[in-house]
């Protein structure tokens, strides 16, 4: 049986359409039909059988499966169910023998993407397969698409496309799976403790606990205790002894958020721990042996906490192995639209007007402050669209900065907002599937000044621009 592939018969510089897996115990329409998908630049392998088609299958990784329902031995139907089951990612195209509804119908119930009526006309079979490979495209395509955006926000809870982002997820998955220890080093309220969570979850301890200390909220002796655990009567009001974080963390993370806080002799203990994996709960001369991944998080400049004698050099480079930086919020302004609507939740709009405010903003309290601002917003709203009105009015005194009249707005100023209203009104008319009316009124401008800024940004006018694309 031949197997070959019409890929050599090709120059270099021909594109390879796709696989095609052709399976029919008729040898003379398997050859004519071969020869002239090869003609085509597709890559076709043949099978007599099912058994052997399914070989096949398993071996070359097909898009396209042409497939003769009356076979001696395994029949059509089955060998479509055998490969549905192995989860192969080829769209099958079924050839019957008789014209009876019922067959066809049967054929796509059990996952068949077209069929086609023996005889078959050749041009109408290439019609069919052309439209197969390009529904297979697309449902990689998509399939590609919704697991970057699942992975994102399922894995890493954290929404951004932006560059600064996006190099943060790189990094979360590079280190996320080794045992380094890490400091997450961002402004307050940029996402730290999420990043740290992400870690986490791609690490190899994932299925183990991750535990976090805050050295900012609990007084020195308290965080000792927290972290270390203590003896029955180590200190007044030690009534029973207490395993400290620690232990609790043993095996999975240890997440030490503002790190920067913490006291000196507790960092003389942490370094023992980190040093050489023993500590002594608080009031004991026992010495425990944990293995826990340290991670911890900072919004201080911690080599300057170093250079000015606040934070121990040794501990330093320990925590340090390698930092990572989320940048604040205004540095990734291209994540702004996304987040607003990720916090305003389904069915709810922003207009333009609170969009360009929000996006003058230069955030101090980052995600956390703008989480904030959209949730008080949502309850001011009175027809699920935030206006200009719902936001803050201390939006001013939180790095609002009001845009200065046109003519004295910077070029970069000017050319950076003008992209973030093209970019928000195109997402607006996507939504509302390219109707200007709803848009308009999403918008909050009339249906006339929208025009005008269709035309100004040199947004397309036609509706069908903005159908979703065909789910398969
Ligand atoms: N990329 C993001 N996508 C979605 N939500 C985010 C993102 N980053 C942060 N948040 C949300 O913003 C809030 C603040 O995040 P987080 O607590 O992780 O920040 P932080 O840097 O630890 O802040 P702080 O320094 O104040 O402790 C949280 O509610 C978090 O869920
Ligand atoms: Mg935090």
């Amino acid at each position: 049986m031949s197997t070959s592939c019409g890929k050599t018969k090709l120059n270099a510089s021909d594109p390879v359409l796709a696989k095609l897996l052709l399976v029919d115990d008729d040898s003379i329409f398997r050859n004519l039909t071969a020869r002239n998908f090869r003609r085509r630049a597709y890559c076709v392998y043949e099978a007599a059988t099912g058994i052997e088609a399914l070989a096949m299958a398993e071996k070359h990784e097909i898009d396209v499966v042409i497939l003769d329902v009356s076979m001696p031995g395994m029949n059509g139907f089955e060998v479509l169910l055998r490969l549905k089951e192995t989860n192969s990612d080829a769209e099958v195209i079924m050839l019957t023998g008789d014209t009876t509804a019922k067959t066809a119908v049967g054929a796509i119930k059990l996952g068949a993407i077209d069929y086609i009526n023996k005889p078959v006309e050749m041009n109408e079979l290439v019609l069919v397969v052309e439209k197969a490979c390009e529904a297979g495209r697309l449902r990689k395509e998509n399939r590609r698409l919704k697991s970057i955006l699942k992975r994102n926000t399922q894995e890493f809870s954290m929404i951004g496309k932006s560059k600064p982002m996006q190099e943060v997820f790189r990094l979360i998955e590079r280190a996320g799976p080794t045992d380094t220890p890490i400091l997450i080093q961002g402004e307050s309220g940029t996402g730290k403790e999420l990043v740290a969570r992400a870690l986490h979850n791609t690490s190899l301890v994932a299925d183990k606990p991750i535990v976090t200390i805050n050295c900012a909220t609990l007084s020195e002796s308290l965080l000792e205790s927290e972290l270390f655990g203590h003896e029955k009567g180590a200190f007044t009001g030690a009534i029973t002894a207490k395993e400290g974080l620690f232990e609790v963390a043993d095996g999975g993370t240890l997440f030490i958020d503002e790190i920067g806080e913490m006291a000196g002799s507790l960092q003389a203990k942490l370094l023992r721990v980190l040093q050489d994996g023993s500590l002594r709960r608080v009031g004991s001369v026992k010495e425990r042996n944990v293995n826990v991944r340290i991670i911890c998080a900072t919004n201080r400049n911690m080599r300057q906490e170093v250079t000015e004698g606040r934070f121990r050099e040794d501990l330093f480079y320990r925590i340090d192995v390698m930092t990572l930086k989320v940048p604040p919020l205004r540095e990734r302004q291209g994540d702004l639209p996304l987040l607003v609507q990720h916090f305003a939740g389904d069915g709810w709009e922003v207009s333009v007007d609170a969009m360009e405010a929000l996006a003058a903003c230069t955030w101090p309290g980052n995600i956390r402050q703008l989480m904030n601002a959209i949730e008080r917003a949502k309850i001011l709203a009175d027809d699920n669209i935030i206006h200009l009105e719902n936001l803050p009015p201390t939006l001013s005194s939180i790095g609002f900065e009001p845009p200065p009249p046109n003519n004295q707005l910077s070029v970069d100023g000017q050319s950076k907002l003008s992209t973030l209203q093209r970019d928000y009104i195109i997402s607006i008319m996507r939504q509302n599937g390219g109707n200007k009316a709803r848009s308009a009124r999403v918008l909050g401008i009339s249906r006339r000044t929208l025009y005008r800024l269709l035309e100004r940004h040199a947004i397309p006018l036609n509706d069908r621009e903005y159908q979703p694309a065909e789910q398969y």
